[in-house]
C-alpha cells in the first residue's frame, strides 16, 4: 500500500534516512521502531510531504507520493498525528476532533443555503456519533465538551488520534502516540490501535514503548542512524541479535 524505495534524506552533512526501502501492507499495523535520532519522525516528514527527499521514491498505491505537495498527500487518505500534537485551546474536545472532517464531511451547498446557519449535515451527526463512541471507548465521553485549553498531556494525545481516526484516512501514521503515558494510558493506546485496525484503517506507528508495539504491530521496521537495520514481525524483532544490541539493550 505505501512502498518506500531508497529513501534519503540529509539535513546538511547530516544523513537522515539512508537509502530505507520497506513496504506497509493494507490493512496491518505496521510499527516502526529505533533510537532516538534514528530517522522515525523524519520518515513521517517525508511521507507526508512536509519534507523533499534527497533522494530515492515513496508510493501510495499506483501513485508516485514522494514529490507531491503535502495537501495532495493528505487528499489521497495518508494522514498524520505529531509527536507533540496541537490542538486548537479554544475549541471544545468535539470541535476538535471535528475538524479533522472539515474536508468532506461538511454540509453541502443545498444543505447551507435550506438549513439555518448552524444546522449540521446528516454526514456530520453521524461522524460525531462515531467520535462520541470512540471517545467513551477510552473514557472521555464526559469530556466532549469541555476546552481543549483545558485537558492534560494524555487526553490531548488521545483527541488527537480520535480526531485523525474521524477523518477516515486509508493509513494513519502515529508519531509516539503514548509518549509521556503511563502504563494504563499506553494500554489503552494500543488498544485504540487496534481499533484503528478494525476500521479498516491501515496503521504505521512509531513508539518507544516496547511492550504496547510489540502486542499491537502485525510486522516491525527498525531503523538506526537513519538506516533500516531489520524487518520482520514483532516474534523475529525481539530475537534479533542487531536489533537487541542497537535498541532493546539500550532499553
Ligand atoms: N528539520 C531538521 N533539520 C536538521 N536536522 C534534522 C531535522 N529534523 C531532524 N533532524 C535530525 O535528523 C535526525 C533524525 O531525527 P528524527 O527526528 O527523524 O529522529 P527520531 O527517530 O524521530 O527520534 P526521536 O525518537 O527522538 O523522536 C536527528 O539527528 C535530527 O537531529
Ligand atoms: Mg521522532
Amino acid at each position: 500500500m505505501l512502498k518506500m524505495e531508497g529513501v534519503c534524506k540529509s539535513f546538511g552533512g547530516l544523513q537522515a534516512l539512508k537509502q530505507v526501502s520497506f513496504e506497509v501492507e493494507e490493512g496491518r499495523i505496521h510499527g516502526i521502531i529505533g533510537p532516538n535520532g534514528s530517522g522515525k519522525t523524519t520518515m513521517f516528514n517525508c511521507i507526508t510531504g512536509m519534507l523533499p527527499l534527497t533522494d530515492g521514491e515513496i508510493f501510495f498505491k499506483d501513485d508516485k507520493i514522494s514529490e507531491m505537495a503535502a495537501d495532495k498527500i493528505a487528499n489521497l487518505g495518508i494522514r498524520r498525528t505529531f509527536q507533540a500534537g496541537k490542538l486548537v485551546p479554544s475549541l471544545t474536545v468535539m470541535e476538535n476532533v471535528m475538524c479533522g472532517i472539515s474536508h468532506f464531511g461538511k454540509a453541502d451547498l443545498l444543505d447551507t443555503f435550506f438549513r439555518l446557519p448552524f444546522a449540521k449535515s446528516k454526514i456530520e451527526n453521524a461522524l460525531e456519533a462515531e467520535a462520541m463512541e470512540i471517545l467513551e471507548s477510552i473514557g472521555m465521553a464526559d469530556s466532549a465538551d469541555r476546552w481543549a485549553a483545558d485537558l492534560v498531556w494524555a487526553e490531548r494525545q488521545f483527541v488527537q488520534i480520535v480526531r485523525a481516526m474521524v477523518s477516515k484516512p486509508k493509513i494513519l501514521l502515529l508519531d509516539e502516540p503514548a509518549s509521556g503515558m503511563g502504563p494504563k494510558e499506553t494500554e489503552m493506546v494500543g488498544e485504540l490501535i487496534l481499533k484503528i485496525k478494525s476500521m479498516g484503517i491501515t496503521v504505521l506507528v512509531v513508539s518507544h514503548d516496547m511492550k504496547m508495539l510489540m502486542n499491537v504491530t502485525d510486522y516491525v521496521t527498525v531503523l538506526n542512524f537513519g538506516a533500516k537495520i531489520f524487518e520482520g514481525t514483532p516474534d523475529a524483532v525481539q530475537k534479533d541479535p542487531l536489533v537487541l544490541e542497537a535498541y532493546l539493550g539500550a532499553e
